[in-house]
């Protein structure tokens, strides 16, 4: 059942051998091994370690609009937008709490799938918004058809997570952009791309181009995930002008920081870096994956940074069994509580994950 820590660090350089070296993520050796909130184990971009440090001289400043409008216009330009339809926001969690405030307040409705990821639905509950909670399929993929009809009159906003998270199934493009054109008619989609940089699936498509043809779509997107960045908090929103200008309004004032603003504008065109980020995430996810089936385990096929995978046992306990080992990975995702989301950490902490976990299946639960 087990492989060794050795093969494992030989499988992970055989796969993923580049030559660019990015700056290394600090974790003391007591501190716990943290595959349970899907951050990237590769630590920022040395274009973004730069930039912070050089922006440390400046912290003592407000920051002015201008910094914040580079980053927008590069976003821009890089979708082929114009900055008007780019919206900054403190991690694309400010963004989610945007459109709940913007489409929520006046007694909107809101559709989301379940399990999915519960921004959305956290900031709607917060203002009061009543939420639909529409089930997965059965294989665990969001059920746009019954989505679709689960948005009445009053649904004033659908959340659609692409890759979805906490399974990592991704919406297929035709089937995503007929639902888009029939229910954006009646309200507004937010379509999460949280993990968009790392799928890599020919029947995968990002909803900007639909924004682009000016449906009534937002996308969110962050610098948290494959750049690496989610502790400076930068996310943003993908919108038409008058969709975004509705956003904007309940934006924080001043909410984006100068670190995180500099840290993105560095990273945002890294290509090194981001080739490196994701090569890396997909080589390891590839390899767990492969090692959890060969161990037995259904593991719903991911295009993210963390895998979903059949536990066949109850999650909590496991949790616990596995933290009393150093090891924290994703909590229970009702109603699937005996599956496992495990986030991806670098070829150290995936090879101490695949020696621990044969042990702790092989004892009872704490
Ligand atoms: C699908 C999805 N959307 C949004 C977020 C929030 O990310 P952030 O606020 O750091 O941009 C996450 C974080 O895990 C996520 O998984």
């Amino acid at each position: 059942m087990s492989i060794s820590r050795r093969d494992w660090l030989r499988l992970s350089a055989a796969g993923a051998a580049l030559p660019f070296i990015p700056g290394f993520a600090m974790r003391r050796s007591d501190d716990p091994i943290r595959l349970h909130s899907n951050e990237n184990p590769y630590a920022p971009a040395q274009s973004a370690r730069t930039a912070v440090l050089e922006a440390l001289d400046e912290t003592n400043l407000y920051t002015g609009p201008a910094i914040a409008r580079n980053l927008e216009a590069m976003i821009a330009a890089r979708e082929g937008l114009r900055p008007e339809h780019v919206v900054l926001g403190a991690g694309s969690t400010e963004v989610l709490r945007m459109a709940a405030l913007a489409y929520g307040l006046s007694g909107g409705e809101v559709v989301t799938g379940y399990p999915t990821y519960e921004g959305m639905e956290e900031s709607a509950k917060s203002i009061e918004a009543r939420v639909h909670r529409v089930p997965l399929k059965t294989d665990k993929s969001l059920d746009l058809s019954a989505m679709d009809m689960r948005t009445t009159k009053d649904v004033k906003l659908v959340f659609v997570c692409n890759p979805n998270n906490p399974t990592g199934s991704i919406c297929e493009k035709e089937e995503l952009n007929d639902f888009c054109m029939e229910v954006s008619k009646r309200c507004t989609i937010l379509v999460d791309e949280a993990y968009y940089e790392l799928v890599n699936h020919p029947r995968y498509s990002s909803a900007v181009p639909l924004v682009k043809a000016g449906a009534n779509i937002i996308v969110s997107r962050t610098f948290s995930k494959v750049y690496g960045l989610a502790g400076l908090r930068v996310g943003y929103a993908i919108a038409r002008p008058d969709i975004a200008e509705r956003l904007r309004t309940h934006r924080t004032p001043m909410a984006v920081n100068l670190l995180g603003l500099r840290a993105a504008i560095a990273s945002l065109n890294d290509e090194r870096f981001l080739h490196y980020s994701k090569t890396q995430l997909a080589a390891s996810r590839n390899q767990i994956t492969a090692t959890l089936r060969g161990w037995g385990h259904e593991v719903i096929e991911s295009h993210t940074n963390f895998v979903f995978f059949h536990l066949g046992r109850e999650i909590g306990g496991f949790q616990r069994s596995m933290a009393s080992q150093g090891i924290l990975v994703g909590r229970p995702f009702p109603p699937y509580l005996d599956w496992c989301r495990l986030s991806i950490g670098n070829e150290e902490e995936m090879a101490r994950f695949t020696e621990v976990f044969p042990q702790v299946m092989s004892t009872p639960s704490r």
